[in-house]
């Protein structure tokens, strides 16, 4: 059943206290990768979700979101469109700056990827603050893009970050501390 998928996936996923820096508990999904089923089950409770939901948009955010948005792009039979930092894609660009703990950061996407009308899903690995899905989120919309919701492995509840997307849906299969 669906407990118990999700309970394989919960235990594939590896943290490694102080990283990258003292106090962080870094919630490592390349271990979830090793794991034949568990990452085939993570793939598939997403497909499961959003296989009839009319979307023709997956956005997968850099650098996890692109492990985990190709294969429900290819299932569901959606585009995939890489929103990526600053600098990285060579077409011209529209970008959304957002805030991080110290400073600001910036996401990109490319011009024409998207077109108005279009229903998205966003993917990413990990929510903790919400700072980079509302900034996709805001980059989608400014285009016409409708977020039918986002999607994450993994939350960091206690962050909040679900807050900051406003009645945005947000689905995750782990919850984490
Ligand atoms: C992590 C994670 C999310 C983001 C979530 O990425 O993969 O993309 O942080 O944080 P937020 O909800 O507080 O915005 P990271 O900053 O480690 O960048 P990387 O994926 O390029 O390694």
């Amino acid at each position: 059943g669906q407990d118990l998928r999700i309970a394989r996936i919960a235990s594939a996923i590896r943290v490694i206290p102080n990283f990258p820096k003292p106090g962080i508990m870094f919630q490592d999904i390349t271990t979830l990768l090793l794991d034949t089923k568990a990452f085939k089950d993570t793939i598939d409770l997403f497909v499961e979700r959003y296989k009839d939901k009319n979307i023709s948009v997956v956005a997968g955010i850099e650098a996890r979101g692109f492990i985990f948005g190709p294969p429900i792009a290819l299932a569901i039979g959606a585009k995939f469109v890489p929103m990526r930092k600053p600098n990285k894609l060579p077409g011209e660009v529209i970008s959304e700056e957002y805030s991080l703990e110290y400073g600001t950061d910036k996401m990109e996407m490319h011009v024409g990827a998207v077109e108005a009308g279009e229903r998205a899903l966003v993917i990413d690995d990990l929510i903790a603050t919400g700072g980079t899905l509302s900034a996709a989120i805001r980059l989608l919309e400014r285009v016409g893009v409708e977020v039918v919701e986002c999607a994450c492995v993994i939350e960091l509840p206690e962050l909040k970050g679900r807050e900051r997307l406003g009645d945005k849906p947000l689905f995750v299969l782990v919850n984490a501390a």
